[in-house]
């Protein structure tokens, strides 16, 4: 199995991502540290326990508060697309609690302890990822591989017409990521996730037909985003932190990539976060491995195998 840690703002996808680190064999899931970004703080720390709860693991991986804004800016949510994150699900699990260490000590440590052995799957802001770069000069060569959920490769935006969300909240971090040295790969908005893997009617109804507590977590925490989507002509809901936790544990999923020179406008007016990705021509030495095709079947089924499986929350 991989030694993973995923770095997630807990809302709708992130959950199911989380479910992914959780169920999937080949993920040994050190931690789950939690950054700013999609629902309010401490809202997300209880999803990622209640995705812990449906996934029968409640206990079982520690999960590390981290940056409550980014570097320079306010937090800007998207309450607006994911509601509280969960589709109203609440759960007793109020034994529950953050660990005392703050995660991107947690990050800094499991990352040494276990140097060119972890990786890290970001989904959300990369505001801790940044902060433990700059905490720990090694931190990005002690990472095995940094999946990031981010950025519009040349494409559109989902926040501005610019900028995708994670690379909008906290531009610096992201720039910052960039520039560290890590070993990279990139899953992009646009085009990848939003013309790739949408799961439409189709899908969604042969997850729902699956009718274990897991298809039902699944169905209910995508519907405020599913009805979202729809009100912005997209028949269907977006799976972009889930794909990318599934690319990091199954590589083979990856139909196409490319090396990618990748920075991040910090200063536009109009383009703050907007991903440049430049692609060989214009002289700037790679430092991103970008996916641009997926076996969008295959990542399908492979999730609705993992949701078939009879668990028994608390
Ligand atoms: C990203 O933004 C968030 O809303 C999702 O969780 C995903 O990580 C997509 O732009
Ligand atoms: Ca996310």
């Amino acid at each position: 199995p991989v030694p993973l840690v995923i770095d997630t703002d807990t809302a709708q996808d992130d959950c199911v991502a989380l479910l992914v680190g959780l169920l999937d064999e080949e993920a040994d899931l050190r931690a789950i540290t939690m950054v700013a970004g999609n629902v309010g703080f401490d809202r997300q720390v209880h999803n990622a326990f209640l995705t812990l709860n449906a996934a029968g693991r409640l206990g079982e991986v520690p999960v590390h508060a981290g940056c409550r804004r980014p570097l320079m800016r306010p937090w800007v949510s998207a309450e607006n697309v994911h509601g509280d994150g969960a589709g109203g699900l609440w759960a007793d699990v109020s034994d529950q609690s953050a660990e005392d260490e703050h995660a991107v000590d947690a990050l800094v440590r499991l990352a040494a302890e276990n140097p060119g052995e972890l990786s890290v799957a970001s989904i959300g802001p990369l505001t801790n990822i940044a902060s433990a770069a700059l905490k720990d000069p090694s931190f990005a060569a002690n990472v095995k591989a940094l999946y990031i959920m981010g950025g519009s490769n040349n494409g559109r935006g989902n926040i501005t017409p610019a900028a995708e969300f994670n690379f909008y909240v906290d531009p610096e971090a992201a720039k910052a990521v960039f520039a560290a040295g890590f070993a990279t790969v990139v899953v992009p908005w646009h085009p990848l996730t939003l013309e790739r893997v949408v799961f439409g009617p189709a899908q969604l109804a042969r997850i729902a037909e699956l009718d274990t507590s897991l298809a039902r977590f699944f169905t209910r925490i995508c519907a405020p985003t599913l009805e979202f989507d729809r009100s912005v002509g997209i028949d269907g809901t977006t799976h972009p932190d889930s794909l990318t936790t599934a690319l990091l544990l199954h590589p083979g999923l990856v139909r196409a990539s490319g090396r990618y020179n990748v920075d991040v406008e910090t200063s536009g007016e109009i383009t703050r976060g907007y991903s440049a990705m430049s692609w060989g021509v214009h002289g700037l030495e790679p430092n991103a491995t970008v996916v641009e095709d997926v076996d969008a079947p295959a990542f399908l089924d492979h999730l609705a195998g993992l949701l078939s499986r009879p668990v028994e929350p608390r």
